[in-house]
């Protein structure tokens, strides 16, 4: 491996959900192998203390803080990274929720909409509004956060799997579709990664227990998806398209 290698130099990024966890993460890796940063996330303070640590690294950093199914917003921050940072070369569909475990029955319309509309939605139309500038400059790295639970399926969350599953399709179907362009789309699907959003939901008592499981001891730091966000942002997977890697500390070769 050289000293270029992932680098970013005079790539822009736009991460949604980048005020905290591994989309912040990404944010700050990215920033560090030389990509300038759009940071998106309904949190504007999560939000600026992305941007400020992306800056440490002498880069420029724009904060947006919106609701991803905010589609109007969406677009506008397009046009302004467009504006602000003449492209955008890398987006990570990142911003998410858990939604609780929940059984079928009690899934109701309005957790099923909120559901698709933040994972879904509201990154079908911003991947949407992002594309044509990637066809015009015939270049593109455009990565779908998904889950483990999409490849192996998880009781009582079924609201979520689906959201998680559409997105490993968009990224096969998007990967064939955009090909011709040279515009590249790939999946990261996580499991067990140490972020406040399964520390809400499940507790660090429980994460502790799911960790015996694990073939390598262990849950993930955000830090560990950055390397491979990085990686299919980077020339390094130049010949990587439609595909999904599902970093899980061996949790999927004893099927957990
Ligand atoms: N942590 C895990 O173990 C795990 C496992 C599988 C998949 N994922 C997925 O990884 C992605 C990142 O999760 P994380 O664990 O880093 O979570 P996190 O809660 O630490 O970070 C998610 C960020 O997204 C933002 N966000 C949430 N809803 C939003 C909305 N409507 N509009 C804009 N921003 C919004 C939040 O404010 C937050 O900053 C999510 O898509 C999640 O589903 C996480």
């Amino acid at each position: 491996m050289t000293d270029t290698a992932h680098r970013l130099d005079g790539r822009v990024a736009l991460i949604t959900g980048s005020g905290a966890g591994m989309g912040r993460a990404h944010a700050i890796m990215m920033a560090e192998r030389g990509a300038d940063i759009a940071v998106m996330d309904q949190s504007r303070d999560g939000a600026e203390e992305t941007a400020k640590a992306c800056r440490q690294h002498g880069r420029k950093a724009l904060v947006f803080a919106h609701d991803i199914q905010d589609l109007d917003a969406n677009t506008k921050m397009v046009a302004d990274i467009d504006r602000q940072l003449g492209r955008i070369d890398i987006l990570v569909n990142n911003a998410g929720i858990g939604g609780g475990r929940k059984k079928l029955e009690d899934i109701d319309e309005a957790l099923y909409d909120t559901m698709f509309g933040i994972h879904l939605t509201g990154h079908f139309f911003l991947t949407k509004d992002v594309v044509p500038g990637m066809k015009e400059r015939r270049t593109g790295s455009i990565i779908n956060i998904s889950s483990r639970w999409a490849l192996t399926g998880a009781d009582n969350s079924s609201h979520y799997i689906a959201c998680k599953t559409a997105l490993l399709g968009l990224t096969k179907a998007w990967a064939k579709e955009f090909a011709p362009w040279n515009i590249r789309v790939n999946a990261i699907a996580p499991g067990g990664v140490w972020t406040d959003m399964v520390l809400k939901s499940a507790g660090e008592a429980h994460i502790r227990e799911e960790e015996k499981k694990v073939p390598l001891g262990r849950w993930a730091q955000p830090e560990e998806y950055a390397y491979a966000a990085c990686f299919l942002a980077s020339e390094e997977s130049s010949f990587i398209t439609g595909q999904t890697l599902s970093p899980n500390g061996g949790m999927s070769i004893v099927g957990i």
